[in-house]
């Protein structure tokens, strides 16, 4: 299919900004890119006529940002999840602000962009990829300091299955990818000095390709994506 119209949530950086930049090579990609920062974004993509930049915060009033964002465009193909907030703290030093923050941002946040992009999701049967992490996955080893973080995955998860559930009966997909270490600040902010095997580019072009075939094979899956532990 061509002309796809692809939405990435926390595009400044990391893995978000690779995912921009490999689905912005194909001109017949739109793809609208979103994060707080605007201005870093726009520096990011100023290569890419294919790519507009809107400034968008996940820590309030998501669904009416993610609504007047969405308005102007006739449908969405593919919607991907991937901002994250990581908190690193002791349980015991956890404030209520720091898994309030953390849960508004990666299980809130993610809920009310998907609200707000259905009307636009449904007709396209569109696939939409929730991006999770190795500690939200049952039975895998966990890390001391990331239970408000790694939990809050794990909800993404649930989300992922409930709302397959839900909409079993329409062309539109969702899935998870549990995301193992990727070379990002944020993995440097979880674990400082570990090296992980894979770039961040790497991580995008599989995010990428998943995103625009696994729909038709797969929905409501919930996928370890790892090479490493951590
Ligand atoms: N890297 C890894 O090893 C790893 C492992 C497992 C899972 N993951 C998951 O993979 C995803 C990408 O990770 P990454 O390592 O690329 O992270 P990153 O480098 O920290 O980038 C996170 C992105 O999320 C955006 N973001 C953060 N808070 C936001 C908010 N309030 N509103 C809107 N956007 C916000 C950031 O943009 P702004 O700051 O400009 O808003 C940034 O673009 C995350 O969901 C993460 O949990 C990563």
């Amino acid at each position: 299919m061509l002309n796809r119209t692809i939405v990435v949530v926390g595009a400044s950086r990391g893995i978000g900004c690779e995912m921009v930049k490999h689905f912005a090579k194909n001109s017949d990609n739109t793809i609208l890119a979103l994060s707080r920062n605007k201005e870093k974004m726009e520096h990011n993509f100023q290569d890419f006529k294919n790519v507009r930049c809107v400034a968008f915060d996940l820590s309030h009033s998501v669904f009416a940002q993610a609504q007047a964002i969405f308005s102007d465009l006739n449908q969405i193909d593919i919607l991907i999840n991937n901002a994250g907030k990581l908190v690193n703290k002791a349980f015991t030093d956890l404030s209520h602000e720091d898994i309030q923050l953390c849960y508004q941002i990666n299980v809130i946040g993610v809920m009310e962009t998907v609200q707000a992009a259905l009307p636009k999701m449904l007709p396209a049967n569109g696939h939409i990829v929730n991006i999770s992490s190795m500690g939200g996955f049952q039975g895998t080893v966990k890390f001391a300091g990331l239970s408000a973080y790694s939990t809050s995955k794990a909800a993404v998860c649930s989300f992922t299955e409930l709302f397959s559930e839900e909409y079993k009966d329409e062309q539109i997909s969702m899935n998870c990818l549990c995301l193992g270490a990727a070379q990002t600040e944020m993995l440097d902010e979880a674990f400082p000095g570990y090296q992980a095997p894979v770039s961040a580019e790497k991580m995008a072009e599989f995010i990428v390709d998943f995103s625009l075939h696994a729909n038709q094979w797969i929905k409501g899956k919930i996928l370890p994506i790892s090479l490493s532990t951590p």
